[in-house]
């Protein structure tokens, strides 16, 4: 089990417990649950650029996560949408490349076209004018970042992890297989791929996979790593119904809405554990959004989870205005109904700095 076994106890393991190689193999602030650095430090620079992963290495996160997609020439970049518009200037240097639905897709481009765009803060345009989503991060249109690949970025990290000593983990999102597959690309295999050149094979390598689609997650955990001799951990992102995010073929081949209803009935967590390691939850999945201060509703999907031999990891935790529920006096407050109340085993969070720093200050107790 190596340096994490000596940090754990009876009493204090959480789920990762059974297998320490989900971990970082010499946690910064010294507890068992981790920290997952939401697309980087994105609260204080722009999501997933090379910046935002190295704040959030050098804050101490277990592992740093990666969206990935797919380009026109199968090149893998670490994009959270598979469209451009929210965090590029790809309508202004690419004006008359919008699908019909006036969104710019980065599978209509080549790496090199995409590296001709700069990448900020997501924004929303109104009335011709770019709206920051968070006011409150780093600015629009200052300085200059660009996008890079899935390689570039295990590249960064791993060199950081040789120059460190420490074992920060990578946390791959494969975005949309199901949009991929529909535009004739192998986005899944291409992603485990990627992570085999890199040395990311086994359970215990420190990577972990994760896909809100289910039919593509049960098809790496069914056909891809069994046929390239693959067994990274797996996690299974729940997404609402309602959120029409996922889509699949229907009896007329066109594309038809996903269910994810199934997700939240008796018997979803061992349906699950069959083909995963893990569940990636959105937060009020976990803590109901009517809980107040005095009266927090704890719903059974960490319980039966565990039960399950499933692991928790919920999404996201930021510190932005709006984004602290009502039930929570303040971010830390947060951490610690999730953590002390619920047990989950890690969070995704924007700001990994300060759940660092809440696991150093009270990780003992949990
Ligand atoms: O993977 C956890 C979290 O990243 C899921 O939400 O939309 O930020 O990819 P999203
Ligand atoms: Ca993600």
């Amino acid at each position: 089990m190596g340096v994490v076994g000596t940090l754990l106890t009876a009493t204090t393991a959480s789920a990762f417990a059974d297998d320490a190689a989900l971990r970082s193999v010499d946690p910064s602030h010294g507890t068992d649950r981790v920290v997952v650095a939401h697309r980087g430090a994105s609260g204080y620079l722009p999501e997933h650029t090379l910046a935002a992963k190295s704040m959030a290495y050098a804050q101490g996160a277990d592992f740093l996560e990666q969206d990935v997609v797919m380009t026109k020439d199968d090149k893998l970049v670490v994009l959270h949408d598979r469209f451009l518009d929210r965090v590029t200037d790809v309508a202004d240097v690419f004006p008359e490349r919008a699908r019909e639905d006036g969104r710019y897709y980065a599978i209509d481009f080549t790496l090199e076209e995409l590296r001709k765009l700069s990448f900020s803060e997501g924004f929303t345009v109104d009335d011709g004018k770019k709206v920051a989503d968070y006011p409150e991060r780093f600015p629009l249109g200052k300085s200059h970042f660009g996008l890079h690949t899935l390689s570039e970025e295990i590249e960064m990290i791993q060199g950081l992890n040789h120059s460190t000593g420490r074992d920060v983990g990578l946390y791959v999102e494969v975005k949309a297989p199901w949009f991929h597959q529909s535009e004739g690309k192998e986005v899944s295999k291409a992603v485990l791929e990627t992570l085999k050149h890199y040395g990311y094979v086994d359970h215990d390598d420190n990577a972990i996979v994760q896909v809100f689609d289910p039919r593509g997650l049960k098809r790496i955990h069914d056909e891809l790593q069994p046929e390239l001799g693959m067994d990274l951990r797996l996690v299974q992102l729940m997404g609402e119904t309602s959120w029409d995010m996922t889509f699949q073929p229907g009896t007329d081949g066109k594309l038809e809405p996903y269910s994810y209803d199934w997700m939240y009935q008796k018997g979803a967590m061992g349906r699950i554990a069959g083909y995963a390691d893990g569940i990636g939850p959105w937060k009020p999945m976990v803590i109901e959004d009517s809980s107040t201060k005095g009266n927090i509703k704890v719903t059974e999907l960490v319980d039966k989870a565990h039960d399950a031999g499933l692991v928790v990891m919920p999404y996201t935790f930021r510190l932005d205005e709006g984004r602290i529920p009502a039930w929570a006096n303040d971010y830390d407050d947060m951490l610690r109904v999730f953590f002390e109340e619920a047990g989950v085993d890690g969070i995704f969070t924007d700001y990994p700095d300060r759940a660092v720093q809440w696991l150093k200050q009270n990780g003992d107790a949990l």
